[in-house]
């Protein structure tokens, strides 16, 4: 029998390393490809069964059209969030899967992780005493404990960062769309989170609802101080919004693993370059602003977790009647569907 083909797009070693571990017996065949899918390297694609997409692959309705006349009868997404795909365009055309977790803890312990280093000054500190300077001055931080930390998107990592905001001693507010029921969960109105929140971190998906949910307005409804804190999707936040926000000193600090424009950059390495994207060159610049480059997965479990979900994603459709994973937009809303596919969605 053929050996099911693959085109892997956006592939870095991180993901050869972990894909051809978990590929064992070398089941299936695949094409690992370092540039991103878009329409111009849809081609790349022909002859493949299936495309193994990540993030910042494009993955809209040309693309998807491109993709059906080639043959290919399954968008495998090696990610959770899946923002970059038309699946209203796909529907009737081609399955979609996604790997829904893969480490949610990789997750929220990053956005632990940007937040004590925000609030402590650790990426201060580490370069001072490299230089071995070993002043204190301006690395003053403020304790977490007893601070009101508001989480919008109580699902998977929202709910875990907000154990580990407890295990801080912090008050514990959250705003979700679909608020779980007897969860404990303190909910609130997102106003009520904008105005009583030390810190924000948002966990929710991006939508047409949720695009730019922190903008001018919200921001200028928050706290003198805040710290804002992404590993979501970037364009939850409105980055303009965000660096005015900072340099008016409403904002007191800014953690992003995500931004909206970092298709044309995150992932890559242009330290030898002259990056043009003003707004992100000036957020950097800012003392009280850290970035990562959508580095929160990036764990090894997480890496093993997608791997081995998405040969199990391929495998299951291509030998059973239902995908568990697939996803379509006629799920109302996938975030919160907990609707066992039986069946495949069209
Ligand atoms: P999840 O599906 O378990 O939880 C999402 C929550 O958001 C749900 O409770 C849902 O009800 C809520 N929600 C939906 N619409 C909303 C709205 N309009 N307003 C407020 N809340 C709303 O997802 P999970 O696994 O917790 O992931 C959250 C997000 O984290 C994903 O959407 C993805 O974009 C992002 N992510 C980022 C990663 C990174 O490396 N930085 C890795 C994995 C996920």
């Amino acid at each position: 029998m053929n050996k099911l083909r693959i085109a892997f797009f956006d592939a870095k070693d991180y993901d050869k390393e972990s894909f051809i571990r978990a590929n064992t017996n070398e089941e299936f065949e695949i094409t690992y490809l370092e540039t991103r899918l878009t329409l111009d390297t849809a081609r790349l694609a022909e002859g493949h069964d299936v495309v193994c997409v990540f993030v910042n692959d494009d993955v809209g309705a040309e693309v998807i059209d491109q993709l059906e006349k080639m043959g290919v009868k399954l968008i495998a997404l090696r990610c959770a969030g899946y923002n970059n795909v038309d699946i209203q365009h796909a529907y009737g055309r081609i399955h979609v899967v996604r790997v829904p977790a893969y480490s949610p803890y990789a997750v929220a312990e990053h956005a632990m992780a940007l937040l004590l280093t925000s609030v402590r000054r650790i990426h201060k500190a580490y370069n001072r005493t490299r230089d071995f300077n070993f002043s204190l001055s301006g690395l003053t931080g403020f304790d977490l404990h007893g601070k009101t930390v508001g989480v919008i998107g109580t699902g998977k990592i929202g709910r875990i960062f907000m154990d580990i905001c407890r295990g801080f001693g912090m008050q514990v507010i959250a705003y979700d769309k679909f608020p779980a029921a007897d969860s404990g969960i303190t909910y609130v109105s997102t106003d009520e989170i904008w105005r009583q929140s030390d810190i924000i971190s948002l966990h929710c998906p991006l939508t047409d609802e949720t695009r730019h949910m922190v903008n001018e307005e919200s921001i200028a409804k928050m706290k003198k101080g805040v710290v804002i804190l992404n590993t979501s999707r970037g364009a939850l936040i409105d980055s303009e919004a965000l660096l005015e926000g900072i340099k008016q000193r409403k904002v007191g600090a800014a953690c992003l693993d995500v931004y909206e424009e970092e298709s044309n950059v995150f992932f890559h390495d242009y330290s030898n370059h002259i990056v043009n994207d003003d707004t992100l060159a000036r957020l950097i610049s800012m003392p009280n602003v850290i970035v990562t480059s959508h580095q929160a997965f990036l764990t090894s479990e997480a890496l093993a977790n997608i791997a081995d979900t998405t040969f199990e994603n391929v495998r299951e459709f291509m030998e059973k009647e239902f995908s568990t994973n697939e996803i379509c937009y006629k799920c109302e809303n996938i975030a919160n569907c907990s609707r066992t596919h039986e069946k495949k969605c069209f």
